[in-house]
C-alpha cells in the first residue's frame, strides 16, 4: 500500500530478511568477544555536543559538518557520530578506573552523521566495536589489531588490507602537523579550495583529500617517521609491528594514515575493502591515550576500533542457510485439523522447534508455496484423511520427499530431522 511518508533520507529499513546479516555479523562477534575477553557496553545513543567538541575536535569533520543536533532550553544534545567518546565518558562517570582499572568493552548500536548519503555512506548506521581501556602496552594494540582480523576471517571476509601508522604522543603529534605544513606550505596555491583553508586549522585532513592534485601532492611529501616519533614512542609501533608480524597479521606501514579524529595518539590503523569503491574502510581505529585527560582529570591508556556494519555486510559471502533454517510449516486443511495443528504448534515450541502455520486460509498449493517462500524445511500436512488414519504427511522441502507417519511419532521425528538443519546458536 502506498504512503506519503519515506524515511529519513541516508537512513533505511532493516527488513525481517535483512536483519538476518546484522544478527550473524552480531553472533559470530560475539563468541569472538568472549573468547578475548570482552563485555558488552550499551551507552545512550544521545549525548551533550560539548563531548565531541572536546574529543573528536572543533576542526574535525565529523563535528564541524555532520552532527545531528538536537536543542532543548540551554541545553545542547547531539545523535552521537561515534561511541569511543561515550564509552570513556562512561568509564570515567562510573568510576570503572578506580573499581576496575584495565577494562574490555565492546558495543553494537546505531551511529548518526549527516553526510552526503551514498552508497555505503549513510547518515544512520551502524558501528561494532571494542574500547579496551587502562593500559598504555603496545602489546594491547597487537590484540586489538589481531581481534580486529580475527572477526573478519569469523564473518569469512577476505581481501582486506590493514593500513597502519604511529602519530606518536601529543609533542610528536605537533611536530608531525608542523611538519605537514612546511611541507606543503609552498604548495599552497595547487591545493584544492578546502586543502588550502585545512593548511590553517587541520593539517592532517590533507592526506585524506580525494581530489587529484592534492593527493599527488601528498604522495611526494617524503617525511619519514624518525622525524616527528621519540624514542619511547618509536619503539612502542616497533614493538606492534614486531608483534603483528609475530601473529602473521599482513599490514601496510602507511605514513599518510592520519585518521580524521582528534582523540587519537600513537597507533592508528584503518581496514579497507577493495570491493567498497569510494568509501573503501570497513573498520578503524587506534589508541587515544589522551581522551580521558581532555574529558576528565588524568590521562588513561586505551585503544579500540569500530566496523561499519552495513559496510561489512556489504563485503562478507551471504550465508548459505537462511534464518528459518530448521523451521516446520503446519498446513491443516478443514476445522477439525486446524485444532489439531494448534497442538502441535504448541507442543512443538515447547519442545524449541521453530514453527508456523497458514492464517490465511490458502489453499494446499498456495498454503505450500508460503511454506517455500519462508524458507521452512519441513511442512506437516493434516488433513480429513490423516486425522481418520491418525497419521500426517510429511514432506521435506529441500528433496521434495513425501512420506506418511504416525502422529504419535512426528515430535520425535521432527526433533530429530530438524536438529540437523538448524543453525547453531552461540
Ligand atoms: P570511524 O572511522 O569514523 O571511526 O568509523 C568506523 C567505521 O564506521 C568506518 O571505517 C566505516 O566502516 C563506518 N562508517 C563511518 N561512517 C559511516 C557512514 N556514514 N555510513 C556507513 N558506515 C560508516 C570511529 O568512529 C571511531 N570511534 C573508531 C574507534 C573506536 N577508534 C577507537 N575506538
Amino acid at each position: 500500500m502506498p504512503t506519503k511518508f519515506k524515511c529519513v533520507r541516508g537512513t533505511k529499513d532493516i527488513l525481517p530478511d535483512e536483519v538476518g546479516a546484522y544478527g550473524r555479523i552480531e553472533d559470530i562477534s560475539k563468541k569472538i568477544f568472549t573468547a578475548y575477553g570482552y563485555r558488552q557496553i550499551r551507552t545512550p545513543i544521545i549525548e551533550t555536543r560539548d563531548l565531541f567538541m572536546r574529543s573528536l575536535g572543533k576542526d574535525s569533520e565529523v563535528v564541524g559538518k555532520q552532527m545531528f543536533t538536537i536543542e532543548r532550553g540551554d541545553d545542547v544534545f547531539v545523535l552521537r557520530p561515534e561511541a569511543t567518546a561515550g564509552v570513556m565518558r562512561a568509564y570515567l562517570e562510573n568510576n570503572l578506573d578506580k573499581k576496575e582499572g584495565f577494562v574490555k568493552l565492546y558495543y553494537i548500536g546505531p551511529m548518526f552523521r549527516a553526510e552526503r548519503p551514498q552508497k555505503g555512506r549513510l547518515r544512520q548506521f551502524h558501528h561494532i566495536g571494542v574500547e579496551a581501556i587502562g593500559s598504555n602496552e603496545a602489546s594491547l594494540d597487537i590484540e586489538v589489531i589481531s581481534l580486529a582480523c580475527s572477526m573478519l576471517a569469523g564473518f569469512g571476509i577476505i581481501g582486506f588490507v590493514v593500513k597502519i601508522n604511529s602519530l606518536g604522543c601529543r609533542d610528536d603529534k605537533n611536530k608531525f602537523a608542523a611538519l605537514l605544513r612546511s611541507a606543503l606550505q609552498d604548495k599552497h596555491d595547487k591545493l584544492c579550495a578546502d586543502c588550502a583553508e585545512r593548511l590553517k586549522h587541520n593539517v592532517f585532513r590533507i592526506l585524506d583529500c580525494k581530489n587529484d592534485e592534492c593527493r599527488k601532492i601528498v604522495s611526494g611529501i617524503g617525511i619519514a617517521r624518525s622525524q616527528y616519533l621519540c624514542a619511547d614512542c618509536m619503539s612502542h609501533f616497533d614493538f606492534v609491528l614486531e608483534g603483528l608480524d609475530a601473529l602473521g597479521i599482513k599490514y601496510q606501514d602507511t605514513i599518510t594514515l592520519v585518521r580524521g579524529l582528534d582523540y587519537y595518539t600513537k597507533t592508528v590503523f584503518e581496514i579497507m575493502h577493495p570491493d567498497l569503491g569510494s568509501q573503501d574502510a570497513i573498520g578503524a581505529g587506534g589508541r587515544y591515550d589522551n581522551l580521558a585527560a581532555e574529558i576528565g582529570e588524568s590521562p588513561v591508556g586505551a585503544i579500540g576500533f569500530a566496523f561499519g556494519m552495513e559496510r561489512i555486510i556489504l563485503v562478507a559471502p551471504e550465508e548459505k542457510t537462511g534464518d528459518n533454517a530448521g523451521l516446520v510449516y503446519i498446513i491443516s486443511l478443514g476445522q477439525a485439523a486446524e485444532k489439531k495443528s494448534l497442538k502441535l504448534l504448541a507442543d512443538l515450541r515447547k519442545e524449541d522447534i521453530g514453527c508456523d502455520t497458514d492464517y490465511s486460509r490458502r489453499s494446499l498449493k498456495g498454503a505450500l508455496r508460503a511454506a517455500a517462500d519462508l524458507g521452512a524445511s519441513y511442512v506437516v500436512i493434516i488433513g480429513d484423511n490423516e486425522l481418520n488414519k491418525g497419521i500426517a504427511t510429511l514432506k521435506d522441502m529441500e528433496s521434495g520427499e513425501q512420506r506418511e507417519i504416525k502422529q504419535g511419532h512426528l515430535i520425535e521425528e521432527l526433533k530429530y530431522i530438524t536438529a540437523r538443519v538448524r543453525k547453531p546458536v552461540w
